[in-house]
């Protein structure tokens, strides 16, 4: 068999693309499905899922890899002719699956290290020493989140893809028996000689628009309902009132920082802008926390058990700056699962009028609360815990 693709059939370098691309694409499709749907109770389950998603991670970077030579060597080639050139249907749905495959395996992967790349942390490395990140890809959680979305939603399509295909080339081998298998798998001498043919460029433009639909449809399937930040503020009398904030923290899992948000917490400000002085008090809905892949574990009796805890508390008196552009520093009591100790919030301020925005962070280690006792090792996951805030109030 030769190297190269014949009218009549594809070569071994062709071949051997389809086949590795195929059984990759399958494992990675396994592993990516697998890795989603298995426990994470305990340290040695999450250790599980995090090494699953790191198989999962390269076996896809392998595909994307593969699949750009196979373009390249792809267009270097004759395309063996159709054997049925009058079945103009048949020849647009085949067309078109293979246009879609072919975007397909280029789209699933490349989205996956999007998200991989966007991630605040990423939970789990690429098993390969040349980086993990792509070039000109923000750390977004947003954006991990809306491509996220596609690359669940767009696995469905690539299977649903592969089976068209596979029922494709089964009918040729079952029904038609026309030796269009042979072409791909079997001997190239057993595969027949095509008719010649000429199809106008309009029925090869038609299949690749089918094709560019399938994915676009894919990308505007809207994602479910998010639950939006839910930030009410008790105001206290001369207080401030929150608009809008986000709330999140931030914690090594498996190596890497992942990070997450409270979609429910309320906080009454006092401040007076003259003495820079005030009070706050910060009351946070444990149940509303989503972080990565391990919600429910953060969530659950391990670590911030929420039905045991369900609020979180900060409350503290705001000192004025040390100097000029210094932040200030609210001081007082951290309270999570139960456990108070004293915290100290430093905190940027920027007031315009009537309208404040803050801004401020600061680390505590789970273990002063008792979370996560079973977890003594921190490969698995983090002591230290950054808690972030960013928001926008009003004077009342
Ligand atoms: C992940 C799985 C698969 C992908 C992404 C894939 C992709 C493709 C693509 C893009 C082509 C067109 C190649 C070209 O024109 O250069 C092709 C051709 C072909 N594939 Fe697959 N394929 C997959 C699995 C399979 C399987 C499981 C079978 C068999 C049961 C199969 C049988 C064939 C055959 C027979 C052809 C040649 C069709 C022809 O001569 O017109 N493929 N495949
Ligand atoms: C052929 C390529 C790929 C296919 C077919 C694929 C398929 C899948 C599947 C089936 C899942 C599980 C989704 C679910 O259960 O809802 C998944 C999840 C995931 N994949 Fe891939 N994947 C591919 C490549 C990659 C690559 C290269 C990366 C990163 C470098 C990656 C990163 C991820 C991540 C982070 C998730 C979890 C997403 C989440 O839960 O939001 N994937 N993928």
């Amino acid at each position: 068999m030769t190297a190269r693709n014949t009218p009549r059939a594809y070569g071994w370098v062709a071949r051997l693309f389809h086949w590795s691309v195929a059984a990759l694409i399958f494992a990675a499709i396994g592993l990516g499905f697998y890795a989603n749907n298995l426990p994470t109770g305990s340290e040695a389950e999450l250790q599980a899922v995090f090494a699953t998603f790191s198989w999962h991670k390269t076996v896809g970077v392998t595909v994307l890899a593969l699949a750009v030579l196979r373009i390249l060597w792809t267009m270097t080639q004759p395309k063996p002719r159709p054997l049925h050139p009058g079945r103009k249907l048949e020849l647009f749905a085949a067309e078109m699956v293979h246009w879609a495959l072919w975007i397909g395996m280029v789209i699933m992967p490349l989205t996956g290290w999007i998200i991989h790349s966007a991630a605040p942390g990423g939970f789990s490395r690429i098993l390969w020493p040349i980086g993990q990140r792509l070039p000109f890809i923000p750390e977004d959680a947003e954006l991990a989140k809306s491509i996220g979305h596609f690359h669940e939603t767009g696995w469905w399509v690539l299977a649903g893809l592969i089976v068209l295909h596979v029922a494709g080339a089964l009918k040729h081998a079952l029904i038609d028996r026309d030796g269009t298998l042979a072409r791909m798998a079997g001997p190239a001498d057993r595969a027949p000689e095509p008719p010649q043919s000429h199809a106008s460029p309009l029925s090869h433009l038609l299949p690749i628009l089918a094709a560019l639909a399938i994915w676009t449809g894919t990308a505007l399937i809207p994602a479910e309902q998010a639950q939006e930040p839910l930030t009410t503020a008790a105001q206290p009398a001369s207080g401030w009132a929150v608009q809008q904030g986000t709330l999140g923290i931030e914690v090594a899992q498996g190596g890497a920082p992942i990070s997450g948000q409270f979609a429910s917490w309320q906080a009454a400000i006092d401040y007076d802008p003259t003495a820079k002085t005030g009070h706050v008090a910060v009351s946070i809905d444990i149940a509303s926390l989503t972080l990565g892949a391990v919600s429910d574990n953060a969530k659950g009796p391990d670590f911030l058990n929420a039905p045991a805890f369900p609020t979180a508390k900060f409350e503290g008196d705001i000192q004025p700056p040390a100097s000029e552009g210094a932040p200030h520093i609210a001081r007082g009591t951290l309270t999570i699962a139960g456990k108070t100790i004293p915290a100290e919030l430093p905190f940027s301020l920027e007031i315009n009028g009537s309208e404040a925005k803050a801004k401020g962070e600061m680390k505590v280690d789970r273990r002063d609360f008792g979370i996560g006792a079973g977890y003594a090792d921190e490969s698995t996951v983090g002591f230290p815990v950054t808690i972030r805030f960013d928001l926008t109030a009003t004077q009342q």
